[in-house]
């Protein structure tokens, strides 16, 4: 199975959501991320990113930034948006029925009631970063079963 984590940027929360989803499943998944906008194409992490994830012992330092392109409807299975804008801005893309239902709100997938959007870090500091990591990690222990059950069910690596 392929999955997608989609964020504004693509250098602070999906980063940090594709190296901690990543960490959480086998091989056989793929998991990647990507930005809305193409600011910073090419760049890695923000740094308070990277030393974020590295606090808990997962490599995000050699991920590179890109943007959603209308291919990836058809390359992965699952596509998670951090917050709203993101999931309109993705949604306003889709092409048919087939590719809407990838796209899911992230948080909203994982169960989490009182969050729905991954707060924004870009513009804070440190704790603000912490504090993403650990909205993501819980919700990706969440989403991490509910795929492999569902690779499980549906015989799918
Ligand atoms: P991200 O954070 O969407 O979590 O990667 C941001 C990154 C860059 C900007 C805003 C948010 N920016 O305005 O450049």
């Amino acid at each position: 199975m392929k999955i997608l984590m989609v964020c504004l940027g693509n250098i602070c929360r999906s980063p940090l959501a594709e190296g901690i989803l990543r960490s959480k499943l086998p091989d056989s998944f793929l998991v990647d991320s990507v930005g809305t906008i193409s600011m910073h194409e090419g760049e890695t992490p923000d740094k308070r990113a990277v030393k974020t994830a590295a606090n808990h012992g997962i490599d995000i330092s050699k991920q590179k930034s890109r943007p959603l392109h209308v291919s990836d409807f058809d390359k992965f299975d699952r596509i998670y948006c951090m917050d709203l804008k993101n999931l309109e801005d993705v949604i306003s893309l889709t092409k048919n029925e087939e590719q809407r239902q990838k796209v899911h709100l992230f948080l909203e997938e994982a169960g989490n009631h009182q969050n729905s959007e991954v707060p924004d870090p870009y513009w804070g500091d440190m704790k603000d970063f912490e504090d993403v990591f650990q909205l993501l990690d819980s919700a990706c222990n969440k989403i991490s079963h509910q795929l492999q059950q569902h690779a499980i069910t549906n015989k799918i690596g």
